[in-house]
């Protein structure tokens, strides 16, 4: 690894020139020290390995390893001696360093290890941080929601996660969070560090998904030019998410079925069984059981799935969820975008409360993100979401009769029905109706009202 920094400590200036002469040429930044004071004022964050002689004159290397360590924990320390001993490997060993040489020794050797070293350390630190910011974005604390429902899917996810293996079955309208709830069990169960892959059942042809999922042998058809692993060999140890499981065709439903009872599988054009330890989240925003009495889905994988079946309700069943998701997304795009929106003003608050929501979170994610991108006033009011207010086809709170209305006659049933809840405010009643008093005043006219003014 280029650019790293290794001090050299040893007190020996010879030992100290013949290392740095060839750490050098790999490019490495060489510091040194010939005693163990001298490496303890150089050691810091900026140094990333250490080679370090046992004995120093004013000190023993073992009680800098242990200082070092100390302050620097993430620092590597390789120990060099001429007098080993089994004892002293140990105790080094123990004290943290990641490795143990005799003297005399051969520089290019050191070079070797030194590099093998910093890779590891490389790795390890890339997983830590892997870990740590999956491990936020995908907590389960991410799942906003504080209706009952939520509550106890929320519970229920924390028990599936650290089951060792059961099959999970997400069922849920399209935004309602199957994909963020398949990672949220995945990075809080002990496969985290393993990987997470995710394929849509629906985005491939038959023959393609089946060799995306199992993998194939070299000449297992035309355009098999090499042997190939699938997605449940990659993700030995980790989690498979299958999306649209309901897309899936019946041949492949019979194969799914028998990888999830045996945990094996042959891959396209091999005659090997091959085995494999994977968590399978499937997820469709089908009725399955429809599909299995229409005879598209294959009952016992039905059952099969439903071992662990947990359902997203949509948002118009959870209003309650409206206002904390709205909020949610308040903040974290006033994050993204910089921005200092206070929030959301209550007209604007009950409107997206009475709202249908058909996309679900997704298409309140988005309207909040594109009020928040235009916006510049203080308060989001319920002009700043325009893609609501124009939304056809949406979930109406008003069912038309089988016979059809008068739209002018409902219009002054509702009109007079506003006034007279604002007893005869005609701005109130405006604004019940998302009109202004102009609107309001010139309706009174066309409908001939008698209305009080105030
Ligand atoms: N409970 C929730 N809390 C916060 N964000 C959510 C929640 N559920 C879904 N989201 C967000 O909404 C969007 C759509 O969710 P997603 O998981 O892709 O839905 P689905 O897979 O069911 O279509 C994503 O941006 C996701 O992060
Ligand atoms: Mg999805």
């Amino acid at each position: 690894m280029a650019n790293a920094t290794v001090l050299v400590v040893d007190d020996e200036a010879l030992v100290r020139w013949s290392l740095r002469e060839r750490l050098v040429q790999d490019h490495f930044t060489v510091l040194e020290a010939g005693t163990a004071a001298a490496a303890l004022e150089q050691a810091g964050e900026a140094v990333d390995l250490i080679l370090l002689d046992y004995r120093l004159p004013d000190s023993d290397g073992l009680v800098v390893l242990r200082k070092v360590k100390e302050l620097y924990p993430d620092t590597l320390v390789i120990l060099m001696t001429a007098h080993s001993t089994v004892e002293n490997a140990v105790e080094a060993m123990k004290l943290g360093a990641f490795h143990y040489i005799n003297k005399p020794f051969n520089v290019d050797e050191v070079a070797l290890l030194v590099e093998k070293a910093l890779e590891t350390s490389r790795l390890r630190r890339e997983v830590k941080s892997l870990r740590s910011s999956a491990g936020r974005e995908f907590s389960f604390e991410a799942i906003v929601g504080t209706s009952p429902s939520m509550e106890s899917i929320k519970a229920l996810l924390r028990r599936v996660a650290v089951s060792p293996a059961s099959t999970v079955l997400l069922t849920g309208e399209t935004g309602t969070g199957k994909d963020l709830v398949a990672k949220s069990i995945h990075y809080n169960s002990d496969r985290a560090t393993r990987a997470f892959v995710n394929i849509t059942c629906s985005a491939l042809p038959e023959h393609l998904l089946e060799s995306e999922l199992f993998g194939h042998e070299r000449g297992a058809f035309t355009d098999a030019r090499q042997q190939k692993r699938g997605l449940f060999e990659i993700a030995d140890g980790g989690t498979v998410f299958l999306d649209e499981i309901g897309e899936m065709t019946p041949a492949l439903q019979a194969k799914l079925l028998r990888f999830l009872e045996e945990k094996t599988f042959k891959r396209v054009g091999g005659l090997q069984d091959i085995h494999v330890d994977v968590r399978v989240i499937a997820a469709t925003h089908r009725d399955l059981e429809a599909g299995v009495k229409d005879g598209r889905f294959r009952e016992d994988l039905f059952y099969r799935l439903q071992v662990m079946p947990i359902h997203l309700p949509p948002l118009r069943e959870r209003k309650g969820d409206v206002s904390l998701l709205a909020n949610f997304y308040v903040d974290s795009f006033n994050r993204e975008f910089k921005k200092r929106v206070k929030g959301i003003a209550p007209e604007a608050m009950q409107m997206l409360e009475s709202y249908g929501w058909p996309g679900n979170i997704r298409e309140l994610k988005n309207a909040v993100e594109r009020a928040m991108l235009l916006v510049e006033h203080e308060w989001l009011r319920p002009e700043d979401f325009t893609t609501l207010t124009r939304t056809v086809g949406a979930p109406s709170r008003f069912q038309l009769p089988p016979d059809g209305v008068n739209l002018e006659d409902v219009e002054r049933q509702l009109l007079v029905q506003a006034l007279e809840r604002a007893n005869g405010n005609q701005t109130h009643a405006g604004q019940m109706l998302g009109i202004n008093r102009d609107q309001v005043r010139y309706r009174i006219e066309k409908f001939g009202l008698q209305i009080p003014q105030k």
